[in-house]
């Protein structure tokens, strides 16, 4: 019985696989129970009833996924109500849909080539077109992409053919359960400098921002969708906006939902679900009236609305009470005829409304200067096409308005200003600056007579036990009072089979580390130091107990140590992970740090240097951190390892300025070049690392663009740019937090700050990572993005012992 069965469901599958055709034939229509399915399958066409809903409609939809979401809709204005119908073409190439009681509900415009044998069919995109049957020209009589739903898929542009005069414009559906054109809509502007407006009914609720040759300017995160291609043509012949993924196995979708918003989605296939990961408005500033002419919104500032410099509240009570939608006024009327007017640079905005500006591809930005200087009422001008180094330009007439701000993207705006308007001390905002600065200054000086003070005093009674250890000499130990277990060689030697290569994990700083199994199947690492050492027993045994006591989830855990004679070991938990670089630097593996993970690592290395630093009993800078340093549990927590060996190797003070071992951790400036390290160089490490983690780069990596060396520089010059969101690893695909990536690079430029002094503390970056991304200070130009020599040079030159290049460093050496 039962192989019949199964015989019988095979030839029916067999059958249902023959029907599926992708053509409809004036002699062959579509029967209510049929489906059209695309050539390779991707889209399926056929009548639908959204839920709870008497209406039936053509609509089109994804084969491959479970959900039937409706892309596009024949005859949303004209549903067959309580019917089923059928959808033929007629021997003049009109689709129609006809009801049961033959009633013609819904038809297609008149062929607009002549069609004697015409047939219509789902095409590989999802098109649905009408043609001469055979034709392969693409010389369509009809085409379902020129009459857009709500939906924008691969294929589909949004936009205005010039010669055809059609306008493909996106209508939300009036609700959930109604196709029926609702009143949010979404169509391209032609005007001025062509940009995408959002509207309910006629009042404009969005609008994109003009495209600036890589993207859109209203959208600055973009450029960080990996997965796609985004494309804007302006030319003779149509105005569009379209996309494309990269990878076909993606399916992704932009739509005008029917509650106001666009958004965009991608098919989660494992969780059976679309992602909305971005959607458009946002916030307060995506109102394009918010803060009226000459306002510049800010979505993390409060108020959000400011004035642009040389300008002032139009109507200071109604701003008062945070209402900015009548905007600013000039302070100083323009001077033209003088030709005195100059330009103030906004920078990280986007454009304002461009209905009204010129364009003109073929100028430089110098020569778009001039011109806006030469007109009279042009008010701002900017660059057309920011890609390759900026080109073309555009102008501005009158009134400039929706100017939001956006951190670490966006572009240069040039508003022209009397020359009264443009003298920076004039503003209020310019003389706290200076009010503040002088203070800094002020602070700074104070500071460094203090430490120069205590340098001084401490000096004698510092003790340096090694490189890489600092504290002070009260915290010795005798000894004697070790909770740290000894263990015996031969059992340490037996567990990594007697320094087989097999047991080799890797060469450490100080030498090779091996992997053992204790006879408690308790996996360890042993570190075998090199005999070179010149410390005493007693010596290296105080400090082992020291290390042992420092004690954090972020670091390595000391388990023992192993002495016979010449031979000395250091035995770790064993970290089955092994090290970050061999994850991040990694094509395949770095595939496997999602986001999250990296910004666990991220803080989990902060907390593990701010104990270092601040919270253990002693101060220990660690001097070598780099990705190789850092291990990851099974979980992949990170741990900070390596830090306090220096010691075996130390001898006095000068020593540690010449024996240490040059080029492999990133060092700061001030160490590379004067040998001089503090918390502060630990920082710099700090903070080219999280740089690695974000971007998955070496420091020294090479990089396609010639003028930068490193991943400092290169990730300064993404920065000022605006386009920071580059810098993320690709690996980590089209979708992350784009506020806590910026938020990471910017913490990340905070800490490789070319002076000691502007880098913040690693109690502060803790707090950082946890904050605002505008509450963190705006980074200067770090060390070295100018400079190749310091990374190469071997120093030797030794510790200064001037007091302002030492005020750092005096913090550290004092006892807790
Ligand atoms: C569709 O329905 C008709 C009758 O209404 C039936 O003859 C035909 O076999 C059905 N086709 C499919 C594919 O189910
Ligand atoms: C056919 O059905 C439509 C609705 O589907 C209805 O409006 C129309 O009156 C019907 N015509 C006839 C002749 O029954
Ligand atoms: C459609 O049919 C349902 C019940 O079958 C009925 O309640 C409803 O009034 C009908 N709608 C129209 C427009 O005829
Ligand atoms: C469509 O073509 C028919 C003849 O085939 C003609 O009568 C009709 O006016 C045309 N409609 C339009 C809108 O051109
Ligand atoms: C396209 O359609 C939109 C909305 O319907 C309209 O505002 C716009 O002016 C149209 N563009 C052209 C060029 O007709
Ligand atoms: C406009 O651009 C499109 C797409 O790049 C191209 O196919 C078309 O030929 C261009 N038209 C003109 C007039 O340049
Ligand atoms: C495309 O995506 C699929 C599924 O995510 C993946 O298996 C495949 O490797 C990707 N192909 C390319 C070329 O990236
Ligand atoms: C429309 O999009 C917004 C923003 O993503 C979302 O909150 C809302 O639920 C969506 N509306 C519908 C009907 O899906
Ligand atoms: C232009 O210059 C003339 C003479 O230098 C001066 O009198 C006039 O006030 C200036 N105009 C403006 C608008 O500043
Ligand atoms: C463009 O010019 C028109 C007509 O002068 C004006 O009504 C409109 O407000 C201007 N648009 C912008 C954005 O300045
Ligand atoms: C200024 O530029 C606008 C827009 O391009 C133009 O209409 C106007 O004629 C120009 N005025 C002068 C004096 O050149
Ligand atoms: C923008 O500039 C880039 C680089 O110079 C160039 O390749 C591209 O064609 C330009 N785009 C337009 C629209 O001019």
């Amino acid at each position: 019985m039962e192989p019949i069965v199964l015989l019988l469901f095979l030839l029916l599958l067999l059958l249902s696989f023959s029907t599926a055709r992708d053509t409809i034939t004036p002699s062959n229509p579509l029967a209510d129970n049929e489906t059209l399915v695309s050539a390779t399958g991707t889209f399926a066409l056929g009548f639908f009833n959204p839920p709870n809903s008497d209406n039936r409609y053509i609509g089109l939809w994804y084969n491959q996924i479970s959900d039937h979401t409706i892309l596009w809709v024949a005859n949303r204005a004209s549903p067959l109500v309580n019917s089923t119908g059928v959808l033929s073409v007629t021997k003049d190439g009109r689709l129609t849909i006809t009801s049961q009681n033959s009633t013609v509900v819904w038809t297609s415009p008149n062929s607009t080539v002549e069609l004697t044998s015409p047939i219509a069919q789902l095409l590989e995109n999802g098109n649905l077109v009408v043609m001469q049957d055979g034709d392969t020209s693409g010389n369509y009589g009809w085409q379902g992409f020129n009459y857009l739903t709500d939906t924008l898929i691969p294929g589909m542009k949004l936009g205005v053919d010039l010669t055809t005069g059609i306008n493909r414009t996106l209508v939300a559906w009036a609700s959930e359960n109604d196709p029926s054109p609702g009143p949010y809509h979404g169509f391209m502007d032609i005007r001025g400098d062509p940009d995408i407006y959002f509207c309910r009914d006629s009042t404009p609720i969005w609008r994109s921002g003009a495209w600036d040759g890589t993207h859109l300017s209203g959208i600055p995160d973009m450029s960080t969708y990996r997965g796609f291609q985004f494309n804007f043509v302006n030319n003779a012949s149509e105005v569009v906006y379209f996309y494309s993924v990269i990878n076909r196995s993606y399916i992704s979708r932009l739509l005008v939902n029917s509650t106001g918003f666009a958004q965009r989605a991608l098919w989660l296939p494992d969780a059976n679900q679309w992602n909305f990961f971005w959607n458009a408005p946002k916030d307060l500033c995506d109102d394009i009236g918010q803060c009226g002419p000459y306002g510049l919104c800010d979505a993390n500032d409060s108020p959000l609305c400011s004035c642009l410099q040389g300008f002032d509240p139009k109507n200071p009570s109604n701003w008062n009470l945070r209402d900015g939608h009548d905007g600013c006024k000039r302070r100083t009327p323009l001077d033209c005829k003088n030709g005195t007017d100059g330009f103030v640079t906004v920078s990280n905005v986007k454009l304002p409304q461009s209905d009204n500006c010129t364009v003109d591809m073929n100028l430089n930005l110098d020569q778009c200067r001039r011109l806006c200087l030469g007109n009279c009422s042009c008010t701002a001008y900017a660059s057309a096409n920011v890609s390759g180094g900026g080109s073309g330009c555009i102008i501005w007439i009158g009134n400039l308005f929706d100017i939001r701000n956006f951190v670490g993207s966006g572009q240069d705006l040039y508003v022209r200003l009397a020359a009264a308007d443009l003298d920076v001390s004039s503003g209020k905002t310019q003389s706290t600056i200076v009010a503040v600065a002088v203070s800094l200054v002020a602070a700074a000086l104070l500071l460094t007579c203090v430490g120069c003070f205590l340098w001084r005093r401490k000096k004698k009674r510092r003790v340096l036990l090694g490189a890489m250890t600092s504290f002070n000499e009260k915290s010795n130990h005798e000894p004697g009072d070790l909770d740290l277990p000894i263990f015996d060689f031969a059992t340490i030697a037996a567990s990594i089979d007697y320094f087989s290569d097999e047991n080799k994990l890797g060469e450490g700083g100080f030498g090779p580390v091996y992997k053992g199994t204790l006879e408690d199947n308790q996996e360890i690492a042993v570190k075998r130091l090199a005999k070179t050492s010149i410390q005493g027993l007693e010596e290296f045994k105080n400090e082992i107990v020291l290390i042992a006591k420092l004690q954090h989830r972020n670091l390595v855990r000391l388990l023992g140590c192993c002495i016979q004679g010449e031979e000395r070991m250091l035995i770790y938990e064993y970290m089955p992970n092994r090290s970050l670089d061999a994850f991040l630097f990694e094509k395949e593996r770095a595939a496997l740090l999602d986001w999250k993970m990296r910004h666990q690592i991220i803080v989990g290395i902060a907390r593990g240097l701010l104990y270092l630093h601040q919270d253990s009993r002693f101060r220990i800078i660690h001097r070598d951190l780099k990705a190789s340093n850092i291990l990851l549990d099974e979980d992949m927590n990170p741990k900070i390892s390596d830090f306090g060996m220096a010691r075996i190797f130390g001898g006095d003070e000068t020593d540690f300025n010449t024996r240490k071992v040059v080029g492999t951790g990133y060092m700061s400036p001030e160490y590379a070049m004067d040998g001089i390290f503090s918390v502060k160089s630990d920082v710099f490490s700090f903070g080219v690392l999280v740089l690695e983690i974000i971007s998955g780069k070496k420091n020294r990596g090479v990089y396609a663009i010639p003028p930068h060396i490193n991943l400092v520089a290169h990730a300064w010059s993404l920065w000022k740019e605006g386009k920071s969101l580059q810098l993320v690893d690709e690996s980590m695909g089209y979708s992350f937090p784009t506020n806590e990536a910026l938020r990471c690079i910017k913490l990340g430029l905070l800490c490789v700050q070319e002076h000691p002094e502007d880098r913040p503390l690693m109690s502060s970056v803790v707090l950082m990572l946890g904050s605002d991304l505008a509450s963190l200070p705006q980074p200067k130009q770090p060390g070295f993005a100018a400079r190749r020599g310091p990374f190469e040079v071997d120093t030797s030159s030794s510790n200064q012992d001037s007091c302002t290049l030492n005020e750092i460093s005096v913090s550290m050496f004092q006892p807790r």
